[in-house]
């Protein structure tokens, strides 16, 4: 059994028991331990402790590192992104600099569907190593848990081949990776008429062969104005929990259409993004066992308002932070960055912050007994900061990378 000691560190964030999801007034609290050690057992935290009654055999072990008063985190769980896509889109985002909409674009034949082209133009292997590399940066950033969705394919064969590009991911990667199926993200442009066709296609067709191949482990639908309505997100996913899929949704980004009390109903795990929120809408969700994930730099790159985090947290939702890595809304899945404008934007404490992007996420993707937090048990995928004087720095000096050397199943990233 391979074993390393960690000594003097100055605190170890978010350390302690196992953490039940975290709504409202419990989000501020982040159990820590100052001047701590930290045991890790292969993959595994085996135990860690305060430097005052620290074990003579740790502290003269051989394998030990000196964090020399610095800070260590669990990883960042982000629990919504996309990061599966074949190309940028930067071209649309001069389009939006020079004033064109979001469905000005779409109308041009960009947005999604322009994702879909090239997705379906692209080999599953090459479609790999796009997806691979940007995996490989962002657990640099710290990112140890990761839900992938599909979406950009939009065919049978193209939603397959994200699948499985996904799936690989899973095999290849030390990271912790879930898999959404998200063949609901827009009507291809060949069933813009036959809206009942594409369901059809996506229920009767797609789901068979996922489900067969253990292709996903979410379904989510895009629930919109001018994409799915509650009714077809209803219908959709109905058919993926009859293969064991729960939803996990995309809801209330530009319009709120009722897909909150729908989602809740069906018991989704999440509804994702909440920029627009009606009242009934957070009375619902605070009642419900359903979390918020919120996601701030989709709002921040589409200069749309930020998601009411203090509201939803005030009425005692439970509320995950996460990335939505895309091409089209937010090109980038670095959590740091999530993380600095949900304080800076959205009012959020940086104890807050660092809750939803950490154990809250892990619950948004049903990882919570193996990430999260730092407990014995559960893998060893950490965060080593630099030198900064508080933890509230991480949030606050936004921009800097912070984030020293990263651990991913007990193994340092180089
Ligand atoms: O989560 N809103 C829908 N889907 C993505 C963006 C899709 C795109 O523009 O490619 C999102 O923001
Ligand atoms: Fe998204």
């Amino acid at each position: 059994m391979a074993i390393q000691v960690i000594i003097n560190i100055r605190q170890l964030i978010n350390a302690g028991q196992h953490r039940p999801l975290l709504r409202g007034k419990e989000l501020s609290t982040l159990p820590s331990v100052e001047n701590a050690w930290i045991v890790i057992e292969d993959d595994t935290i085996a135990d860690f402790g305060s430097m005052d009654s620290i074990p003579g055999t740790l502290l003269n072990h051989t394998n030990r590192t000196d964090a020399a008063g610095r800070f260590i985190l669990p990883c960042w769980c982000d629990s919504h992104t996309h990061l599966v896509f074949a190309a940028s889109r930067e071209s649309e985002f001069i389009d939006k600099i020079k004033g064109l909409s979001y469905a000005e674009i779409a109308a041009k034949g960009g947005g999604i569907l322009n994702s879909a082209k090239k997705v379906n133009a692209l080999s599953e292997d090459e479609l790999f190593n796009l997806a691979w590399k940007r995996l490989e940066e962002v657990s640099r950033l710290g990112t140890g848990a990761i839900e992938i969705k599909s979406g950009y394919g939009l065919s049978i064969e193209g939603e397959l081949k994200m699948l499985r590009v996904i799936k690989k991911l899973k095999q290849k990667s030390k990271i912790l990776i879930k898999s959404t199926f998200l063949g609901a993200h827009a009507y291809p442009g060949d069933y813009r008429e036959d809206r009942q066709g594409y369901i059809d296609l996506i229920t009767r067709e797609m789901l068979p062969v996922i489900a067969r191949e253990k292709l996903a482990d979410y379904i989510d639908v895009f629930c919109e104005k001018g994409f799915f309505s509650p009714v077809e997100m209803e219908t959709i996913c109905k058919a993926g929990m009859e293969y064991g899929l729960k939803p996990k949704l995309h809801v209330n980004q530009l319009n709120s259409i009722g897909g909150i009390g729908k989602a809740i109903k069906l018991n989704a795990v999440s509804v994702d993004h909440l920029e627009t929120m009606t009242e009934n809408d957070t009375l619902l969700l605070s009642r419900s066992g359903t979390i918020g994930t919120l996601l701030p730099t989709a709002a921040f790159f589409l200069r749309m308002p930020f998601q009411p985090a203090r509201e939803l947290i005030d009425a005692g939702c439970a509320i995950a932070l996460a990335s939505d890595y895309n091409p089209g809304s937010s090109p980038s899945g670095n959590m740091n960055f999530v993380l600095s404008l949900s304080c800076i934007q959205m009012k959020m404490l940086p104890e807050e912050a660092i809750n939803a992007a950490t154990i809250n996420g892990a619950w948004a993707m049903e990882l919570e007994n193996q990430s999260g937090t730092i407990t014995k048990g559960k893998k060893a995928n950490l965060i080593f900061t630099k030198e900064i004087p508080s933890i509230s720095y991480l949030p606050y000096a936004f921009g800097s990378n912070l984030v020293d050397r990263v651990m991913i199943s007990g193994e340092w990233l180089q």
